[in-house]
């Protein structure tokens, strides 16, 4: 089973996504955690590329095709041999963070954007979508906390952009979600971490449990 977490930055994707992981495995449940960019060793330097808040002329295209490249080393290298294999896995971001970030958020074409989403990730679609709605005030304050507390100001690229463009790309996610109701299970991104988690377990199981 693929599941994702989506949403703005600071949402709480990875803090969600990595209680997940642990507490399937504490429950007997082979998974894998992994992220997008930087899910593989030549997408950590395409990460590198995409993140660096040096880069400002990176050019819209540029940074798309630079987000599909690394999309078709990680589903080939790392997702679908996994999939294979039985192991469930849980991605930190996917290809509907490129519809909602280069597509609603930069305005980049749509249909070329589900195009190269379709041929990066060979046609993998993830069961299950958490979206982490909240607030950008909430999500943009956050990020730029934790970036301050982990030295990570130089991977500050996105969180650079203005707020519309952070709006933008919340009210993309939430469009997405709209269009795929039996995939995207939107939560409250306010809420408290451990709430959070108990909610995304307790769904996570009983999908599991739909498929025995
Ligand atoms: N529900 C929550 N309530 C309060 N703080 C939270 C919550 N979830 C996460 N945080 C904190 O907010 C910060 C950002 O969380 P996290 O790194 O998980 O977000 P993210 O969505 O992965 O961000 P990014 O898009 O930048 O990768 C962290 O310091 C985390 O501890
Ligand atoms: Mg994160």
């Amino acid at each position: 089973m693929f599941i994702t977490f989506e949403g703005i930055e600071g949402c709480g994707k990875s803090t969600q996504a990595e209680l997940l992981c642990r507490a399937l495995e504490q429950t007997g449940i082979p998974s894998l955690l992994t992220k997008e960019p930087g899910g593989t060793r030549i997408g950590a330097q395409i990460r590198k590329i995409l993140m660096a808040t040096s880069n400002r002329e990176l050019f819209g295209p540029a940074e798309l095709l630079l987000i599909q490249a690394d999309r078709a080393q990680h589903v080939a290298e790392v997702i679908r041999p996994a999939l294979e294999r039985g192991i469930l896995v849980i991605c930190d971001r996917f290809s509907d963070a490129t519809v909602a970030y280069q597509g609603y958020g930069r305005g980049l074409d749509m249909e070329l954007i589900n195009r190269l989403n379709h041929y990066s990730s060979q046609g993998l679609k993830p069961r299950c979508t958490f979206l982490l709605d909240c607030p950008v005030e909430i999500g943009l304050q956050r990020a730029i906390q934790r970036n301050k507390d982990h030295q990570k100001q130089a991977e500050g690229r996105f969180e650079q952009e203005d707020q519309e463009f952070h709006e933008r790309v919340r009210k993309g996610y939430l469009r997405l979600a709209d269009k795929e109701p039996s995939r995207f299970v939107i939560l409250d991104g306010t809420k408290e971490i451990q709430a959070l988690a108990q909610e995304i377990l307790s769904i996570t199981q009983r999908l599991l449990e739909e498929r025995r």
